[in-house]
C-alpha cells in the first residue's frame, strides 16, 4: 500500500481564496480586516513563521502590522504593545509568536490579549469555550487538522483517534477537537510506555511531539490517517517530520508530507480566525 499524500498547500490555498473574497466583501462595506503579530528576540524559525503569517494575510487582502521587539523587552513593555493593539479599532487579530524570552511570563501576555481579537485561541477563556464546545477562535494547527480531514472526507466520528503530544497549542486541543466529533481520543506523549501498543490502534494518527521521523511503519496501523505535525531538520539539513514518511505512507491509507502538509494550514486558519474577528466586530 501506498497512502495517498494530503495536500495541504492545495487544501490551504482552496480555503485562502474563499477568504480573500470574504476579505473583498469586508473591504467593500468598508472594514478591511486587520492583524497584528508581535515578535520578540531574533529567533530565525519564529522570524520565518511570522514573515510566512504576514506574506499571507496581506496576500488575501488583510492589513497587516509586525511590531518586532528587541530580546532585551521588558515583560511591561511588551503588554503595553498588547493594551495599544487591544485599543486599535483597525486591528482584529493579534498573535504574539511563541517562544518568548524566558524573563517574560507567556501566560502574563496570553492573558492580556483581548479574547475577541486572541485569533490563536491561547487566551484561557478562548481554550474554556472550546473545551465546553462553545463558538470561539479555535487553535490554528488543530483547526487546520480538522480541515484538513474534513476536505479529504476521512470519517472522524466513532474512529480512534490517538494523539503523540500534549503541547497547549496543538495536542490538547487536537483530542478536543476530535472528541467533540465523537472520535475515541487517546494521548501519548513522551513519557508514554509502549508507544507503538497505543499508535498502533489508531485510525487517526496525530504526531505532534517535535522529534525527527519519531514514529515509522511498526507504531501504524495498516489503512490508518497519519497527520505529522513536526517541523524538523534531518541530518543533512532537509526539513522533515516527526514521522519517517517513506516507511509510514506503505502502511497508511493516507499521509501528510512535511512540508506541504500540516503547515500551511495553520497559517491559512489564522486567517479565517482574523477574517471572523472582523466580521464580528463589523456586524
Ligand atoms: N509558535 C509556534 N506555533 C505558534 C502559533 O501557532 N502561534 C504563536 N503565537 N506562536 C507559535
Amino acid at each position: 500500500m501506498s497512502g495517498k499524500l494530503i495536500d495541504g498547500i492545495a487544501i490551504g490555498k482552496e480555503i485562502r481564496e474563499e477568504i480573500k473574497a470574504r476579505v473583498s466583501d469586508l473591504k467593500a462595506g468598508g472594514c478591511t480586516p486587520g492583524l497584528a503579530v508581535i515578535l520578540v528576540g531574533d529567533n530565525q524559525a519564529s522570524r520565518t513563521y511570522v514573515t510566512n503569517k504576514e506574506k499571507s494575510s496581506k496576500e488575501v487582502g488583510m492589513k497587516s502590522e509586525l511590531i518586532e521587539l528587541p530580546v532585551s523587552v521588558s515583560e511591561e513593555e511588551l503588554l503595553g504593545h498588547v493594551t495599544r493593539l487591544n485599543n486599535d479599532q483597525s486591528i482584529h487579530g493579534i498573535l504574539v509568536q511563541l517562544p518568548l524570552p524566558t524573563h517574560i511570563n507567556e501566560n502574563h501576555v496570553i492573558s492580556a490579549i483581548d479574547p475577541s481579537k486572541d485569533v490563536d485561541g491561547f487566551h484561557p477563556v478562548n481554550v474554556g469555550k472550546m473545551i465546553i464546545g462553545q463558538k470561539t477562535f479555535l487553535s490554528c494547527t488543530p483547526y487546520g487538522i480538522i480541515k484538513l480531514l474534513e476536505r479529504t472526507n476521512t470519517e472522524i466520528s466513532g474512529k480512534h483517534a490517538v494523539i503523540v503530544g500534549r503541547s497547549n497549542i496543538v495536542g490538547k486541543p487536537m483530542g478536543q477537537l476530535l472528541l467533540q466529533r465523537d472520535a475515541t481520543v487517546t494521548y501519548c506523549h513522551s513519557k508514554t510506555k509502549d508507544l507503538a501498543e497505543f499508535t498502533k490502534q489508531a485510525d487517526i494518527l496525530i504526531v505532534a511531539i517535535g522529534k525527527t521521523k519519531f514514529v515509522s511503519e511498526e507504531h501504524i496501523k495498516k489503512g490508518a490517517v497519519v497527520i505529522d505535525v513536526g517541523m524538523n531538520r534531518d541530518e543533512n539539513g532537509k526539513l522533515c517530520g516527526d514521522v519517517d514518511f517513506d516507511k509510514a505512507r506503505e502502511k497508511a491509507s493516507a499521509i501528510t508530507p512535511v512540508p506541504g502538509g500540516v503547515g500551511p494550514m495553520t497559517i491559512t486558519m489564522l486567517l479565517k480566525n482574523t477574517l471572523h474577528s472582523a466580521e464580528e466586530a463589523f456586524k
